[in-house]
This record gives C-alpha cells, structure tokens and sequence, in this order.
C-alpha cells in the first residue's frame, strides 16, 4: 500500500519510516524511529531524489509506483551516498532501466565502491557546484556540501519553487508517523532533542564544514522556501528558527546558558552528590540545569545536551586510579566530536586516593579546544561531610555567577 504525502504542487516525499532498527549507524539509539526520506518530481521529465535504506525499500517502491503512476522514471539524482540513503540505487535501476543517475564525480567513485551497477556513461549524469540542469518547468543547480556528512554530499536547490533538497543537513532523528511537516508537529518539544542528537553526534566534528554549507546558502537565502532532508521533517514555515539552532550548533554556540551535571557513581555516593548540588542550584532559585548518570546513559544523549549547555559539571569517581570509563568514553567523544568552548566544574571522589579530578582536568586543558574549568573543585572521600557540603555550596554559587555573566 502506497503512503506518500504531498510536498507541494508537483513534489511527493515518497520516503519511508524506520521504526525497528536499534542503532542508527549501530552505535546512536533511535527510541523513537527515523525517517528516510526520499522525494519524487513530476515535471515534464519524472525525477527521484535520493533513495532510501534497505529496510524502508519495499514502502518506498510502492510509493514511487504510485506516484508515477506508468510514467517513465527519467531521472534519479544523488545527493548523498551513504547507504541509509544511497542501499536502494540498484534496485531502482533494475526496476527502471530508463532511467539516468544525476550526481557528482565523488558520488560517483562511492557508487562504484560500493558496487552498485550504474554500468556504462549513458546511465549517469556528472554534475559540479554550480551547474544548472532543466527538468521541464524545474530548473535546479548543486551546491557542493562535503563532510555534511561524507564528502561528496551535496545539496540540490530547485530555483522554480525554491526547494532546497538538503541532504543530511536539517535532518533529525524521529520517524515521521504521517506527520512530514515540522509545522506539524511541536518540534521544540517532541523533536529538538533528537535533532540535536542527530546533529551533535553524526556532523558535530564537521562544525566548520556546516558553517561553509550555511555560508553558501546565506547567499540564497531568500530564494529558498522548503527545505527538504533526508531525514526527520520537511521545512516550510520558520526556516530561520532551525537555520539559527544548526548555525549554533556548528559553531559550537551553546543553545542555552544552563548547567548540564554528568555524574558517575558506583555504590551511590557521588550520585548523592550531584543530587544535593542539584537541590543547592534550586534552592538558591537556579533551575536550569539537567542531570544525567554517565552509566545508564547513552554517551549520544551527553553529547548532546553537552552542545545545548553552556556549562558541564562532572563528578566522577576515582576507578582503577583513572578516569571512570564510561567518562573517560564521555570525553573521548567530546574529543571526536570536536566540542569546544563550555565552562567546566569537577567533582572528584576516592575512598583513597582521589585521582580524578586531576585526570578530568588535564583531558579538559589539554586534549578539548577552548574549554574553561571553573575553580573551587570538590573532593569527596567516601560520602559527603561537612566540609565538602559547604565545597559543593560554594561550587553552586560559582557556577550561578559564571552562568550568569557569560
Ligand atoms: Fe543519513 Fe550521512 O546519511
């Protein structure tokens, strides 16, 4: 059975949801789904956008049958390969032995990497930033967008409707569930946290790259006016609202000035820690903040709520003379991710010989760019006392007077 959704006028997202895959990329929960989307252009020549997953591929025929309904499928255009997108090319191809594969020369390598069998040159189309190419009615051009997220990705901006066909840029965890539109969802409240996550932890090393994509399409801003992804929902109203969350994410900008707590605790100690430094916070009507155990978290949520907030507090436990290691795990994915510029305060605890703090603190210094540790570190032995609580009182105050002078 077909299920698309119209787009506008002549333009179907004919994609398909994901709601049994664990592991995006096997490593990033997705609780609640993810889309892969995939769109269909009937102008005067039929033309496919990106493909989908293997396991959306049997929806995504049925759509795309549908919506051609016996036309020709002239053209099928490639604007990122990786395989969530890029697993069902052959079996269009097959399928369709019309039609002729638009993409880049990079995209093209990939394709023949990953052996899909786009065999012979009158079967593929290589295009370069800043070509144009004439569907009928639809005129589009490419804008190069490498390492948002592989490096031949690309954007593919039709300049008759103002369709921005976006890649993995604005994409977001999630499945759609019928609902293709951000307008039609309360994306600040059921969706922002999985956009961020998506974003955060599948480009956040590729700041810098999506900055040089935003930068680009600074220069036609006014000509877009829906922004189609390849993943999570379509944009067609307050394109800005979601412009400016990427623009700071990329930039490393935190979203909010806030206190993120990442505790690690083995027998619940330094748990209770970081729970009375919470109630410190709101007691002294402070309430920004979030806490999260390091152990029974996904380091992918961190991470993100790590780019949402402008300060982190981690309070740790002293294993094996080291770093705890899911922190440690923590702030190598920091590293990877090429996180920067927050305000950091530490929490260190060790029946014996506190080491962690120390640790944390040079990780933090030495391997992260343009991070701050704010003094007044507190140590715990064992469980708190009444020196540590007046410490963990004291941190509270630092962090509400950085927090708010930043
Ligand atoms: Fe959704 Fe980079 O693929």
């Amino acid at each position: 059975m077909q299920n698309v959704r119209l787009v506008t006028d002549d333009l179907y997202w004919v994609g398909a949801d994901e709601h049994r895959l664990h592991l995006f990329e096997n490593v990033h929960p997705i609780p609640r789904g993810v889309s892969y989307n995939s769109y269909l252009l009937l102008d005067k020549k039929t033309v496919l956008f990106d493909t989908v997953d293997w396991a959306g591929c049997r929806q995504f025929l049925e759509n795309i049958e549908y919506v051609l309904n016996g036309r020709p499928l002239d053209y099928l255009l490639i604007n990122h390969l990786e395989p969530d997108h890029a697993a069902s090319i052959d079996e269009i191809l097959v399928r369709h032995p019309e039609t002729t594969v638009i993409s880049n020369e990079k995209a093209f390598m990939i394709m023949h990497q990953f052996g899909f069998h786009i065999d012979g040159e009158d079967r593929t189309f290589e295009v370069k930033e800043g070509d144009t190419f004439c569907f009928g009615d639809h005129t589009v051009t490419f804008v190069g967008a490498p390492m948002v997220h592989w490096p031949e990705a690309m954007v593919t901006l039709d300049l008759t409707n103002g369709v921005l066909f976006s890649a993995d840029g604005f994409g977001s965890f999630g499945a759609l569930n019928g609902k293709l539109f951000a307008d039609e969802v309360d994306f600040d409240k059921d969706w922002l946290d999985d956009a961020r996550r998506y974003l955060t932890n599948i480009v956040g090393k590729y700041g810098p790259h999506v900055q040089l994509l935003l930068g680009k399409a600074g220069g036609v801003l006014d000509k877009i006016k829906i922004i189609c992804p390849l993943h999570g929902p379509v944009w067609r109203k307050d394109l800005l609202y979601f412009i400016d969350k990427y623009d700071k994410w990329s930039r490393y900008e935190p979203e909010e000035k806030g206190v993120l707590i990442i505790y690690a605790s083995m027998y619940g100690n330094t748990e209770a820690t970081a729970m009375k430094l919470g109630s410190n916070l709101s007691q002294k009507g402070f309430n920004n903040f979030s806490v999260y155990d390091v152990s029974s978290n996904h380091v992918s949520y961190l991470i993100s709520e790590t780019f949402k907030y402008s300060h982190i507090v981690i309070a740790s436990v002293t294993y094996n003379l080291g770093i705890f290691p899911p922190v440690l795990d923590y702030l190598e994915h920091m590293k990877a991710l090429n996180l920067q510029k927050r305000s950091f305060a530490v929490i260190e605890n060790g029946s014996w010989a506190p080491k962690a703090g120390d640790l944390i603190e040079a990780f933090l210094n030495d391997e992260l760019k343009e991070m701050t540790v704010l003094s007044g570190r507190v140590t715990v032995n064992s469980s708190l006392n009444e020196s540590s609580e007046r410490e963990l009182d004291e941190l509270a105050d630092s962090l509400i007077e950085s927090v708010t002078e930043t």
